[in-house]
Order: structure tokens, then sequence, then C-alpha cells
């Protein structure tokens, strides 16, 4: 299993994971693949199948070191409880009018590029949508990132800090990059006074006030009596940064035509759909992924064809995007946007683990009904009203007529291929 050296196609997208697919690929699809990225990273077994039984540990993150996602055993235990009830199905729903409230300013944001025929980044927009969907139901706490005229301060520090994980791939340990590692310790502090106020305000408006907010914080917070110390303040901001990351916003114009189309007149069916859509962008381009570091001493060993090797001591990445893309699994449309697929009656002999952009068991993503609420509400509201026209890459090549171009699979021919959002979906949008 293990290789040293091998040479394979290198594909056109820059993306890592598309990188370790074609290193698979070259392999003859192995479930488990051993890379040795040292001394950028620990030596890594990158699952393919999801087959393979999964390893869950600790997680070194960014977000604090209290933070949910690094937590474990007895401590992650009692932080899911605490917000398990904030994001109940049943709770989300009443905060719908929040989500609805900051929808609709990212429509009137839509309805002003199609008005002046500028091109803009989706990816922005949508970003700054979900920052305020996600501040504004887990806080009760308006940014106005979606604001183009507040430039909050808390917001641009907010960027930054991501920033400067965007750009390191391969999460070069701090030594390497200490200008980078000083600049994050500088921008989290500037997050984090912030975050403390809004921690603070919350606990003593639930002390005050009758009417108590029903922020997923306020209802975290129901669990500290009388006083709020240090230590508590401190661990609900390393959630708080941890509960910030970012969701998916799938293209919606794929789907806009079914959602018009007379099969799909009826609401339920509208709803199904949209779903299988957000099903499907989420299997091809899944956001998040899971890397554990098995612990030395903990003895998990793999059987492969060759004999048997411990994980100990590596880290165990379940490479979503290959997973969910297995050819065993998926056939020959493993690689294409087809969310009849969820539909239909073969939907039942796909494995259930066979798609896990949430991931699955106890560690589990917590905030999954809340991002796919907030995505079918976005497409279904953003499908009925627009058409959306990708310039740059992706742009869609045309005929000497104008008319788009079908390939062999009924799709239209693009000038450039599109892989993730690498430009920061730059499109123009028109009213239909
Ligand atoms: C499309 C959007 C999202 C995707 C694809 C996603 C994906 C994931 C994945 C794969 C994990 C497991 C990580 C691991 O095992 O290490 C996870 C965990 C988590 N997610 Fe999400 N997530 C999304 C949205 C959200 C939202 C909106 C929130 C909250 C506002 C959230 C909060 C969390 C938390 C707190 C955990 C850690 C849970 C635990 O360890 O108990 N996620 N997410």
């Amino acid at each position: 299993m293990p290789v040293s050296r091998m040479w394979f196609k290198r594909p056109q997208s820059t993306e890592i994971d598309l990188a370790f697919t074609a290193m698979n690929d070259a392999l003859g699809q192995p479930p488990l693949m051993f890379v040795d990225l040292r001394p950028f990273s620990p030596p890594m077994v990158i699952v393919r199948s999801h087959h393979m039984p999964q390893v869950y540990g600790h997680m070194v993150h960014v977000t604090g070191p209290t933070s949910i996602l690094a937590a474990h055993g007895e401590d992650w235990k009692q932080l899911r409880k605490r917000f398990n009830p904030g994001f109940a199905p049943q709770h989300l729903l009443t905060l719908l009018p929040c989500i609805l409230e900051k929808s609709f300013v990212f429509l009137d944001h839509l309805d002003r590029f199609a008005h002046n025929g500028q091109s803009f980044s989706l990816v922005d927009l949508t970003g700054n949508l979900t920052f305020d969907i996600i501040s504004g139901v887990v806080m009760d706490f308006d940014f106005g990132a979606q604001d183009v005229h507040r430039s909050s301060e808390f917001i641009r520090a907010y960027h930054e800090l991501f920033q400067t994980y965007a750009s390191e791939q391969m999460d070069l340990p701090w030594y390497l990059t200490p200008r980078v590692e000083w600049k994050r310790r500088q921008l989290a502090k500037r997050v984090r006074s912030t975050l403390e106020e809004i921690v603070r305000n919350t606990f003593a408006n639930r002390q005050t006030q009758t009417t108590k907010s029903r922020s997923i914080l306020s209802l975290s917070l129901q669990y500290y009596a009388n006083e709020l110390t240090a230590k508590a303040v401190s661990e609900a901001c390393d959630q708080l940064s941890t509960l910030g990351h970012d969701t998916t916003n799938p293209n919606p114009s794929n789907v806009r035509d079914k959602l018009l189309s007379d099969e799909g007149k009826d609401l339920i069916h509208r709803i199904t759909y949209t779903s299988a859509a957000i099903k499907e962008a989420l299997r091809l381009w899944p956001p998040a992924g899971t890397a554990r570091m098995v612990q030395p001493g903990v003895g998990v060993k793999v059987q492969a064809p060759h004999g048997e090797y411990s994980l100990d001591g590596v880290m165990v990445y379940n490479c979503a995007i290959m997973i969910q893309r297995d050819p065993k699994v998926f056939g020959e449309t493993a690689n294409d946007f087809v969310p009849e697929r969820w539909l239909h009656e073969a939907s039942d002999q796909i494995p259930v683990p066979a798609w896990r952009a949430f991931e699955r068991g106890p560690r589990n993503c917590i905030g999954q009904e809340l991002a796919t609420l907030e995505a079918r509400i976005v497409v279904a509201l953003v499908a009925r009203r627009y058409d959306f026209i990708k310039v740059g890459v992706g742009e869609l090549s045309l005929d000497d007529a104008d008319k788009p171009i079908e390939d062999t699979k009924g799709r239209f021919k693009v000038v450039s291929e599109m892989y993730s959002p690498i430009d920061g979906m730059v499109m123009r949008v028109r009213i239909q």
C-alpha cells in the first residue's frame, strides 16, 4: 500500500482532492491510499470507499481550544447536548422569519445586478448572505455583512482571518509561516473581543428580560444559572467561531427548468426536487471533510491485500469528493450533476454511507438542518426569478447563431472547464 513515488495525470484543477482522486485512479482505485507529505503534513491515509470503518478522534482547529470540533469525550458530549436544542428542526422553524429577511436582502442585490448588468462574484454574495443568516440565528445579531454601506470592523477582521487559511492548502506548521501565524493571532484577538461582548449581552438579556432571545447562543446559555465565568465566556466564543463556518450554495440555474416544468408545478415535488439538487451539488462538491489523527498507541489496524497496517500516528482523511464520486456506486454518471438519481426508486440502491457531505455518526454536522433549510429557501426563491450567466471560467460556448452547444450528455459546452469556484463564481444575472 505505501507509495514512495508515482506519476499520474495532473488534473486541470488545483483542487487538492481532485489531485488525490487522480492519484487514486492511477493506482487502480484502492479503498485506502497512503500519502506521505512529511514534513509538510503528517502521514495521511486517504479513504476512498464508503465501506471502510470510520475513525473518530481529535482534530486541531483554528476555532479555539474548546471548540466542539476539537473537543472529545465528556467535554464534547456536554457541548453537543448544550447546542442540540438550538439546532433541532422544530426550533429552526421558529427562526424562519430571520432566514427569510436576510434572503430578501440577497434578492435585492441580485435585482440591482440584473438592472445594472454588472458581473459579480456569487461566492461573495452568498458568503455574505450565509454570514448574516448564521449570525442572525446563532447570535441574534446583525453584522450587516450584506449591507454595502456598512463596513464592519468585525467582518473585515473575520474575513481576513479566514483568508489566511484559504491560501494555506497544505496547512504548513506555524514555524514555517511565522508572519502568517502572527497575523492570525492579531486578527483572532479582534474577532474575539466582539464575540465576548455578544456572549455577555446575551446572558444579561436572559437574566433580565421576560421575552428571552430564541437564538441558538441564548438557548445554549440556559445551562448557566446566575453567573457566567470568564471560562464559560471563552468556551462560548470558541463555539461561536466554529458555528460561523461557511455553507455551500448550489448553482440554481440548472434547477430552474425542472421547477418550472409541468411535473414541477406541485409544491411538494418542487421541494423534493430542490432537495435532490442540493444533495447532488453537495455530492459533487462537498465543502467540508473529516480528518482525524489516530493517536499513537490506540491500536487501529486495517487489513490490506498485502498485509495488515497500523494507522496509529496517521491522519485519516475521509476524502468525501472521492467517496461520493465512486464509479462503483454512482456508475457512469459519477462525475455528472444528476439530481434525479435521488428521486427515482433506484436511489434505494445507493448505500446510505456513500453520501456523507455532513459526515456520519455521532460527530456528524450539527448544523445540517440549518444549512439545508437555508439552501432550500434560497434556491427556491432564486430559481423562480433569475437566469444566471457565467462569465470567464465556465462561460458557455456559443455557435455561429450565438446559441449554446449541447454535448453528448445533453449539457451545454463551456469555453473552459469550471471546477470548484476558483474565480469566486463571477457571473451576470437576468430577471426571467
Ligand atoms: C453545507 C453546509 C455544511 C457542510 C457541508 C458541513 C459539513 C460538516 C462536516 C463534514 C462535519 C464533520 C467534521 C468532522 O468530522 O470533523 C461538520 C461538523 C460540524 N458542523 Fe457543519 N457543515 C455545514 C454547515 C454547518 C452550519 C451551518 C453549522 C452551524 C451554524 C455547522 C456546524 C458544525 C459543527 C458545530 C460541527 C461539529 C459537530 C461535532 O463535532 O459534534 N455546520 N460539518
